[in-house]
């Protein structure tokens, strides 16, 4: 399997941007967008820059802020870095890990420190890892698309986890490619974890501009092939590929806002956050300024937090 990276040349430029202008409408904010080889600059906000995919969320320092503190948060919330059974064979000298779509490698970083016998591998698209000087001496990072396939051999890694990736992948690639790659990659005995998460509102919440936020975003993800709440789909998924045993699904629901406490005010914090970083993209989509944007996150922040909202994480093992 090839593991090119695309990068975009000028005359993809308008291809790119009509990816993100799915209405073909006029772009706003473009005066600060430019293109560059690695990246992409929108709306002040940095990008990757690889043609297949679909990607939309930012890979610039404000993105990795917020995806370590979402590591934290998360690791609260389920008592621990996974749920699979895999504490002693971390535990057996050279037993391999991976991590796909590692983002900034903070669970590479625990996890690593934790099990430092195991080898581990943090893969991402964008090259957001930690600096040299953090690294431990048993993780290593690496830039490639999962999309081209992973760039290992058959049955190499004892345990294989993916967190967060349900923005990155059309659901057809969740079912015809992204699984059986998974699957492939994993020594025969050895473990896949999933974690994937979906924002719910109780049915009495009113929240008009959330729900008016939120099905922006759905629609902005239908219109890329993306299923936003995929995580009920991936047991059957797991299931069909007849490789797999032990198949097993855990939920946590968290609640957000104030009605969750100082967790709960926190979460708040991590989801305002993730609705601001797709302000690029979801701002053209949705056909309004960024200001527009900005005011409607200010009225989602006061629904946040008078209605009951919750996050409820999944992790298929
Ligand atoms: C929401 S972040 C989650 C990061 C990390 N797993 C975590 O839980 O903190 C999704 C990550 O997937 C990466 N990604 C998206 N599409 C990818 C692809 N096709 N191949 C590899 N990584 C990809 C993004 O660059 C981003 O770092």
């Amino acid at each position: 399997m090839t593991n090119t990276k695309a990068t975009m040349s000028q005359a993809s430029i308008d291809d790119t941007f009509a990816n993100f202008d799915n209405n073909n409408n006029s772009i706003e904010n473009s005066s600060d967008e430019c293109i560059l080889d690695s990246f992409r600059y929108i709306g002040g906000r940095r990008f990757h820059n690889v043609l297949d995919a679909k990607y939309f969320l930012p890979n610039d320092n404000g993105e990795v802020d917020r995806l370590e503190g979402q590591h934290f948060l998360y690791r609260h919330i389920w008592q621990g870095n996974f749920s699979s059974p895999v504490t002693q064979r971390l535990q057996q000298p050279g037993a391999c890990v991976l991590d796909v779509g590692c983002g900034p490698g903070s669970w590479i970083l625990e996890m690593s420190c934790d099990f430092p016998s195991a080898i581990f591998v943090g893969l991402d698209i964008s090259p957001i890892f930690p600096p040299e000087q953090k690294k431990p001496p048993n993780a290593t990072f690496l830039q490639a698309n999962l999309l081209d396939g992973l760039p290992f051999p058959d049955g190499t890694f004892d345990f294989v986890y993916q967190r967060f990736m349900s923005s990155a992948l059309e659901e057809s690639q969740w079912r015809d490619e992204v699984i059986a790659e998974l699957v492939r990659v994993i020594k025969p005995g050895g473990w896949i974890e999933l974690m994937e998460l979906d924002v719910v509102c109780t049915e009495d919440t009113n929240a008009p501009t959330y729900q008016r936020f939120n099905r922006s975003l759905m629609d902005f993800l239908a219109d890329r092939g993306i299923n936003g709440l995929i995580s009920s789909k991936l047991k059957g998924y797991l299931e069909s590929t007849k490789q797999l045993t032990n198949i097993q699904c855990e939920e946590r629901s968290t609640r957000i806002g104030q009605w969750g406490g100082r967790l709960g005010e926190m979460m708040c914090v991590d989801l305002l956050e993730g609705v601001a970083a797709c302000k690029p993209a979801l701002s053209q989509f949705m056909n309004i300024t960024y200001d527009e944007f900005d005011s409607m996150l200010q009225t989602v922040r006061m629904e946040v937090d008078s209605s009951q909202f919750c996050y409820k994480t999944h992790r298929q093992v």
